[in-house]
């Protein structure tokens, strides 16, 4: 039976993440995987977890079972409220980040719409733009070489680092293709009549700016206070929404925080908070914080995707936060993933060719490696798998699949007794590339 007919004109655009292909094809738990995002499992509470769920059903019995706001139940909007200092009404629960980056493109794209973001950028947030047919446009994050920008790479953006037309090619990715992935938004030039950044845009000026200010998937950079407040001073001057996505905010092992663009701009910012990576993403919650006409028109439209987030664990998610317990998890995942991050980078200095560089984030679970230019991380792919080890293609994290001498490697989900062997693999396998 041919299926074809029965799909929307969207279909096509809907586009497979190779990361999650990965996840198919492979049991990673049978080879060193640097790839998924995943959390370190020791880092969820799972005692904690079972002791407030019997709390929460002793305390709110059937009530805690049953259908909720679409909102999200009052108990964690207040505690998310107090802990980022802001009203409750500004504040609405969603079933996790991912949904939250959705939302707010379902409200705010219509089909060639253009979203503003970094490259490279989160892939999830990328499949989610293109799936409302959005033209993304792009502007640097890093140095060619992988290390972050001294200057504002806003001010810097080139018009030969965007594409556009998402429309003609849609596709899907094949992480083990020896072609490049290609994007549905390939090509080098910019929509009619936009020049990013700087006040040029005549026509069609962006619905909104997607950035990871907070260590950043995949590069794990932070953005200075200087870089968040050109942001805003330029979405107040070309008048777009910000979309602030910070799932990794609270994890910080170094330095000191910068404040959120929501502080900067709460008129025109929506911040996207998680609990996937400090508490447990099985429980798929996050939040939105952001102003009232923007998150009634995403109540509205969550509606129709969830009804309501799971109600049990908002109710275990509100005692977990609200109760201190988090705050007390978050320490010690902070101490196990800074011993993490400095592991990985001193195994990288111990082990890695000369010409390799990579970046230095003071948080979060990713850094970002440069290779030669003659490496192509693509098509090295599958026989990295054979020989054992995992990573995520840099390229799939560029809209136009360049870059293809880059990786993504996560250090918070190997155990730390897997990490030397699995590096070691890794650089062996670049050396004989050489
Ligand atoms: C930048 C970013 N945003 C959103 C998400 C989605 O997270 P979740 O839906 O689990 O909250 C991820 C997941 O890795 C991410 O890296």
């Amino acid at each position: 039976m041919d299926y074809n007919k029965f799909f929307s004109d969207d279909v096509p655009f809907f586009l497979g993440s190779p990361v999650r292909e990965i996840f198919r094809a492979v049991d990673l738990s049978s080879i060193y995987s640097f790839a998924g995002g995943y959390p370190d499992a020791a880092t969820f509470p799972v005692e904690e977890i079972k002791r407030l769920s019997s709390l929460v059903l002793e305390k709110y019995g059937s009530k805690a079972l049953q259908y909720s706001g679409t909102q999200g139940i009052p108990e964690l909007r207040e505690v998310i409220a107090r802990r980022y200092g802001v009203p409750v009404e500004n504040v609405l629960v969603t079933t996790s980040s991912q949904q939250g980056i959705d939302v707010c493109s379902r409200i705010m794209l219509n089909p060639g719409d253009v979203v503003l973001t970094t490259a490279p950028t989160y892939l999830g947030a990328l499949q989610s733009f293109l799936s409302y047919r959005a033209k993304v446009v792009t502007f640097g994050q890093l140095n060619g070489d992988g290390s972050a920008r001294d200057s504002n790479p806003l001010r810097e953006s080139k018009e030969s680092d965007f594409f556009a037309d998402s429309q003609k090619n849609p596709t899907s990715f094949d992480p083990t293709a020896k072609a490049v992935p290609p994007l549905p938004c390939r090509g080098r030039h910019a929509p009619e009549g936009v020049t990013v950044p700087r006040r040029t845009v005549s026509a069609p000026n962006p619905k909104f700016c997607y950035v990871i200010p907070d260590f950043q998937n995949p590069s794990g950079e932070t953005m200075s206070l200087e870089e968040r407040q050109e942001l805003v001073q330029m979405a107040r001057e070309m008048d777009f929404i910000i979309v602030e996505d910070a799932p990794y905010r609270e994890l910080r092992y170094s330095g000191e925080p910068v404040p959120t663009i929501y502080s900067l701009a709460p008129e025109r910012t929506l911040h996207l908070g998680s609990f996937s990576k400090i508490f447990a993403p099985g429980f798929r919650l996050g939040w939105i914080i952001g102003p009232e006409p923007l998150l009634e028109q995403i109540y509205k439209c969550k509606q129709s995707l969830d009804l309501c987030p799971p109600v049990l664990n908002q109710y275990v998610a509100a005692e977990f936060m609200g109760s201190g317990a988090l705050d007390a998890n978050l320490r010690k995942s902070i101490d196990l993933y800074r011993g993490k991050r400095d592991l990985m980078l001193s195994l990288l200095e111990k082990y890695m060719p000369s010409g390799v560089t990579w970046t230095h984030p003071e948080g979060g679970l990713f850094l970002f490696v440069t290779l030669p230019e003659h490496i192509d991380t693509v098509a090295l792919y599958s026989k990295a798998l054979s020989t054992g080890v995992a990573y995520v293609a840099g390229s799939f994290f560029y809209p136009d699949g360049s870059h293809r001498n880059t990786m993504r490697l996560n250090f918070s989900y190997l155990d730390t007794s897997r990490m030397e062997p699995g590096i070691k693999l890794l650089a062996d396998l670049l050396k004989e590339t050489d």
